[in-house]
């Protein structure tokens, strides 16, 4: 079984679906309202483990009630807890997520989130040479962000990094990465962006850019490749670039190719779209096959 590790956050979602978003002074009526468990992390967490990765989660929690559900529900999920944060007086983090026709907005307040700090990392960080794959994400702070890939690069561990929220990064910690995912917007925002065509080759055999409903491309053999998404009816693209880049670390740690780990990567994150919600919407191994076939 190939070991993943995930350094990020946990999340409580609330979502509300509408057909039309408000624009900025507006008031519209919504036909749906759930609470899902969420965070880029925990997200990416859950895929690993519903595609058969042995994966433990490294993050923080609140003392809020919805803390001790994800808690629970990340269990249920077969992800280990046992090194996750539980912090005083404080909120597990949140994430307001308005779902529209095949788009969404997401507004995420941190809560416990950026407790995972220097310390915490400092705590843990030897425990991450065991894995096979660690992935992350920017919704913990960014100075930890860049401490992990700092220790994996001196340790030789491989790290598949989502700049999600994006932020200003430079070159150097990019170079720091096995893998770095970004969508077609996020992209833009690279150190020396000029096409993404120009950007792919600058990290030649580092960087995959996803498309959303066109798949995703990457640089190889002198040339952009690019991956078809599988065509689906779309009901809620939330989590889908959890879910692309879980499913890719699953594949990588598998052993398989930067071409082969992107198509899978595109089967799930796909099929991830057809149902409402980020974690409850993430096929298990057993779906993917099936579809496969
Ligand atoms: O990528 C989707 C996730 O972004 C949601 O689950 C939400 O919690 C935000 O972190």
């Amino acid at each position: 079984m190939t070991k993943i590790a995930v350094l990020g956050s946990i999340n409580t979602d609330y979502v509300f679906e509408a057909n039309n978003l408000p624009k900025a002074g507006e008031t519209v009526f919504g036909k749906n309202v759930k609470i899902n468990f969420g965070g880029k992390g925990a997200n990416e967490a859950v895929c690993a483990s519903r595609l058969g990765a042995d994966v433990c989660l490294f993050g923080a929690v609140g003392d809020d009630a919805f803390s001790e559900k994800n808690i629970a529900n990340l269990k249920k999920e077969k992800v280990n807890t046992e090194f996750i944060k539980h912090c005083k007086n404080v909120f597990g983090g949140s994430a307001g997520i308005f779902v529209g026709d095949n788009t969404n907005s997401i507004v995420v307040v941190s809560g416990a989130n950026a407790e995972v700090d220097l310390k915490y990392f400092e705590k843990i960080k030897n425990n991450l040479k065991s894995f096979d794959v660690v992935g992350t994400q920017l919704e913990i702070k960014k100075e930890v962000v860049e401490k992990l890939l700092d220790f994996a690069e001196k340790n030789k561990i491989k790290v598949v990094f989502n700049p999600s929220p994006m932020t200003k990064l430079d070159e150097k910690l990019l170079k720091k990465c096995s893998f770095v995912v970004v969508n077609e917007i996020e992209v833009q925002s690279l150190p020396n962006y000029k096409n993404v065509e120009q950007i792919l080759k600058h990290y030649e055999g580092r960087l995959i850019v996803t498309l959303g409903a066109d798949g995703a491309c990457f640089f190889e053999d002198g040339k952009v490749q690019h991956s078809a998404a599988v065509d689906v009816k779309v009901v809620d693209t939330t989590g889908a670039g959890d879910t692309f880049l879980a499913s890719f670390m699953v594949a990588i740690a598998e052993g398989k190719t930067v071409k082969q780990a992107v198509e899978f990567a595109n089967i799930c994150a796909s099929l991830k779209c057809t149902k409402l919600g980020a974690q409850t919407a993430m096929p298990t191994r057993k779906e993917v096959d099936k579809f496969k076939k």
